[in-house]
């Protein structure tokens, strides 16, 4: 692509979609959350009684759903076969089985496909896990988002409106543990990628920060 690729990734709940969101907006740019690709994904999985650990089954299935993403940053949105599962992909079930589903090589193929067909000429704030090291490596912009498991507790609960901290840590901790230990395109820091940690920052601190190493981009 010739326009501007950021990549924004990072490990559970570090604040990625507020961030890249709030890039997006700032810059006039499009916004991809893949982590929702992913979910539909998996929630489409579990509707259609698929066993998330059964990997063969798995991945005989990942043809099947079309996922489609929109890419407004204001109003961002996620269809499976047409239907809007935004909330659905939210629920203590899928963020249960997203990871297994995401370790599936058929499953990152599938969504590969599609996140670079959207990504196109590019003018777009990526989020995931593997956008600077596997999906689009040549991004202008590569961020790496971390926060203290604290901090990133704390703040994921206060968001769903939930009071238990310590079980939103355990679930988020068990995700980055698969999300990094996988054979296929882990969590990883990507080569260029810079790294802010989130854990002292405000929001806007952080949206500022990425936004400056845009302007240097170009
Ligand atoms: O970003 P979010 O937390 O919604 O992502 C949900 C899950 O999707 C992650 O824990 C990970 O297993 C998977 N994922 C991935 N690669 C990406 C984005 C998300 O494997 N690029």
């Amino acid at each position: 692509g010739d326009r501007l690729v950021i990549a924004v990734d990072g490990t559970s709940g570090s604040g990625k979609s507020s961030t890249s969101r709030g890039v997006a907006a700032r810059l006039g740019l499009r916004y991809l959350d893949t982590g929702a690709m992913f979910r539909a994904m998996t929630w489409w999985l579990l509707r259609e009684g698929v066993d998330v650990r059964d990997v063969a089954a798995v991945a005989a299935a990942a043809g099947r759903p079309r996922i489609e993403s929109g890419t407004d940053p204001v109003a961002p949105t996620i269809t499976v076969d047409g239907a809007d599962v935004s909330i659905e992909i939210r629920r203590d079930e899928v963020n249960a089985a997203v990871s297994p589903v995401s370790a599936v090589p058929e499953v990152r193929a599938r969504l590969l496909e599609l996140q670079r067909e959207v990504i196109g000429d590019g003018a777009i704030v990526v989020e995931g896990r593997d956008i600077g090291s596997v999906v689009w490596p040549q991004a202008g912009v590569k961020v790496y988002l971390s926060a203290d498991p604290d901090a990133r507790a704390q703040r994921r609960t206060a968001e769903q409106g939930g009071t238990d901290v310590a079980s939103t840590q355990q679930s988020l901790l068990e995700r980055d543990r698969i999300d990094s230990g996988r054979a296929t395109a882990p969590l990883t820091m990507a080569e260029g990628a810079v790294h802010v940690d989130s854990t002292h920052l405000t929001l806007a601190e952080v949206i500022d920060t990425i936004v400056d190493l845009a302007a240097r981009a170009g």
